[in-house]
C-alpha cells in the first residue's frame, strides 16, 4: 500500500495531537483508570441540567444493534474525551460541566419544506427512542464500545421534511466562548461543523444520541444531543448540536478546513489506508491497553458499503 506522508503545514504543529502524545495519554489513563475512581469523589461532580425528559431513561434496548466486544466502562469513557471547545487534551470533563444544556433549541433550516426551531425536550418526546450498542473508532487509533440512547437520524429527517433538491446535511455545534475556553482560540474555524449526504443520514445506523449507559448524556460526551456514525471516524460524530441545515453544496467540516491534507468529507474507517502520520491497521481498546485489528467500515460494512458504490474516485477514507 502506498502511504502518503505529508507535513501538517496548515496549522502550527503544536495544535495537532501527534500520535506519540495521544498514545502517552492513553498509557496514562490505564493507570488513572483504577485510581480515578477514588479521586473522582473529591473533584467537581458531573451534574446534568435537570430536564423534563430525564425520566424517560433508560430507553428500551434494540437488540439488533449489538457488539461482540465488552462494553467500555463509564469510568473510562467519561474521563477520556475529545471536545476541542473545552480544550485539546482528553481530560476536559470538568471544563465541559460549564456547558448549559437547558434550555436548548435546535434550528432546522435550508432546503426544507418549512424551517423551524425545536426545543430539545419536544424533539426527544416526539422521536422513537431506543438504546443501541455501537463501537466508536477514533481517527487517533483508539476505539470504545458504548450503549448510546437516542433515536434514528431517519426519524429526524422525516420530521424535518427536506426538499428533493437537498443533497447534504450540515450540522453545527454551539458557539459560546464565555464558557468554552477552546473557542477563545481564534485560529480554530469555530463552530465545529460536520456534514453527511442525505443518503448517509437516512442510513439505519445514523443515530442521534441523547443518553449513554441508560442515563441522560453527560456534558463531556456532547449533551444534550450528538451524532453517532459508527462506520466513520469519531470526528464525524459531532457533539452538542445547535443547527442542522439542508444544502445542495457539500459542507466543509471543521477538520477539513483546519487540515485538508489529513481530514476529508467522507472519513469512513479503513484499516488499509493510513493517516498521513500513523497507521490505521489496529486500534487500542480504551481501558484495556491491548490493540486489535481495525475492520473496514469499523465492522459495519453490511449496512453501509452500498452507499459508496460508484464513488470509488472520491477520497472515501479520512
Ligand atoms: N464534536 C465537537 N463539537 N467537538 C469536538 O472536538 N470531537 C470529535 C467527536 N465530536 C469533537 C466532536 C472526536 S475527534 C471524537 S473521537 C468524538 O467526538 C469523541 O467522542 P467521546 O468524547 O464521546 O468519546
Amino acid at each position: 500500500m502506498h502511504i502518503i506522508r505529508r507535513r501538517g503545514w496548515e496549522i502550527p504543529e503544536h495544535l495537532v495531537t501527534p500520535e506519540a502524545i495521544a498514545m502517552n495519554r492513553r498509557s496514562l489513563i490505564k493507570g488513572v483508570g483504577a485510581a480515578g475512581l477514588l479521586l473522582a469523589g473529591g473533584r467537581a461532580a458531573m451534574a446534568n441540567d435537570p430536564a423534563p425528559t430525564d425520566n424517560l431513561h433508560p430507553y428500551a434496548r434494540n437488540a439488533a444493534y449489538t457488539v461482540e466486544r465488552e462494553l467500555t466502562p463509564e469510568r473510562i469513557t467519561s474521563r477520556y474525551n475529545n471536545f476541542y471547545e473545552f480544550g485539546t487534551t482528553k481530560n476536559i470533563w470538568e471544563e465541559a460541566q460549564a456547558l448549559k444544556t437547558r434550555p436548548w433549541t435546535i434550528k432546522v433550516d435550508g432546503l426544507v419544506e418549512q424551517p423551524f426551531e425545536i426545543g430539545i425536550d419536544d424533539l426527544i418526546t416526539a422521536m422513537p427512542r431506543e438504546e443501541r450498542i455501537y463501537r466508536l473508532r477514533c481517527v487517533e487509533a483508539w476505539g470504545m464500545t458504548v450503549p448510546w440512547s437516542g433515536f434514528p437520524m431517519k426519524a429526524f429527517l422525516d420530521r424535518a421534511k427536506p426538499l428533493g433538491s437537498a443533497k447534504y446535511i450540515r450540522i453545527e455545534t454551539f458557539v459560546d466562548p464565555r464558557i468554552a475556553p477552546g473557542q477563545r482560540r481564534i485560529w480554530y474555524p469555530w463552530p465545529y461543523v460536520e456534514g453527511l449526504t442525505i443518503a448517509e443520514a437516512a442510513n439505519e445506523l445514523a443515530f442521534l444520541v441523547t443518553g449513554i449507559y441508560g442515563k441522560p448524556l453527560p456534558k463531556q460526551y456532547g449533551a444534550p444531543i450528538r451524532l453517532a456514525l459508527p462506520w466513520k471516524y469519531g470526528f464525524k460524530s459531532i457533539k452538542s448540536i445547535k443547527r442542522i441545515s439542508f444544502t445542495q453544496e457539500r459542507p466543509k467540516s471543521f477538520w477539513e478546513v483546519l487540515q485538508a491534507a489529513e481530514y476529508g468529507f467522507w472519513a469512513n474507517v479503513n484499516p488499509e489506508v493510513a493517516h498521513p502520520r500513523w497507521s490505521q491497521a489496529t486500534e487500542e481498546v480504551l481501558g484495556e491497553g491491548r490493540r486489535i485489528p481495525t475492520q473496514l467500515f469499523n465492522g459495519y460494512g453490511a449496512y453501509v458499503a452500498d452507499l459508496y458504490k460508484g464513488l470509488e474516485k472520491e477520497r472515501l477514507w479520512a
